[in-house]
């Protein structure tokens, strides 16, 4: 694959970021295992100020639930892998990579759905994820900040989908000619502003763009821990509504994965 060389708008990304996240250090690698391992390590190190960590690869991309993450293609520029880590101190935790998802979205296209509780999806396919971690680094905060750890990854370039558990989309087909570098300036400025304003605010007062969104509403949809039913929403806290046989249940994304369910299961 012959794509030409990224060029990464570092001081654009610093101008426009370093208002909202004062000392924030901007670092593109070449290869590294993953940009969340790497920030992780430097959190449980006790070093981290605000960075942003973007790689042209990742060897050893994490997704959620423990399962690995592919970059694109595999080869530079096929996807967007980039990890934001900064200091948090919401009130409460949940709905916090649901947050992150919709601003992801948002800053992407109109028709982007998200599938709780924060993949990206475009016409049946996976477009993106998201991995947030949080650390309380070495020195325990007496307070309630951590620093929160933001991973995102976007396909960006065409794939034929080998490899992948769920079919890949690309945000090319959406968006005609972008590139990985454009696409992290289209998301980093809206993703820090959510950020802030989901340490102020929770994710209650986002329910209804996120639901405006929601790929699984209304869909009938298999749980990892085996039952199924009827995904009905999200509540104020991000929890993910589900109507089974029993009735209706909460599900919080550290339980449990949720898929659609396949034509002819039962509901
Ligand atoms: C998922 O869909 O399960 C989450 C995927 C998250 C992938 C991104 S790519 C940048 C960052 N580094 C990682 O190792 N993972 C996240």
């Amino acid at each position: 694959m012959n794509r030409p060389a990224l060029s990464w708008p570092v001081d654009a990304l610093r101008g426009a970021l370093a208002p909202l996240l004062p000392g924030l250090v901007v670092e593109v690698a070449g290869q590294i295992d993953s940009t969340n391992s790497e920030l992780m390590r430097r959190a449980r190190a006790g070093r981290l100020p605000p960075t942003l960590l973007v790689a042209e690869l990742q060897t050893a991309g994490r997704g959620r639930l423990g399962r690995g993450w592919q970059s694109g293609d595999g080869e530079p520029g096929g996807a967007l892998a980039f990890s934001l880590a900064l200091s948090l101190a919401p009130r409460d935790w949940s709905g916090l990579s649901l947050a992150v998802g919709l601003a992801v979205a948002e800053s992407l296209h109109p028709d982007i759905r998200l599938k709780w509780p924060n993949d990206l999806w475009w016409q049946g396919r996976k477009l993106a994820g998201i991995l947030v971690e949080t650390s309380s680094g070495s020195a325990a905060a007496a307070d309630a900040t951590r620093t929160a750890i933001v991973g995102i990854g976007v396909n960006i370039a065409p794939l034929d989908g080998t490899g992948f558990a769920t079919p890949p989309a690309w945000l090319q087909a959406l968006l005609p000619g972008v590139d990985a570098p454009g696409a992290l300036l289209r998301i980093a400025v809206p993703l820090v502003h959510a950020l802030r304003a989901f340490e102020a605010t929770g994710f209650a007062p986002l329910a209804e763009r996120f639901a405006a969104r929601d790929l699984l509403a209304g869909q009938p949809v298999q749980l990892s821990d085996g039952s199924q039913g009827v995904a009905e929403g999200v509540g104020p806290d991000g929890a993910l509504r589900v109507r089974g046989a029993t009735g209706l249940r909460e599900v919080r994304s550290a339980e449990v994965s949720v898929r659609p369910a396949p034509p002819g299961a039962p509901g």
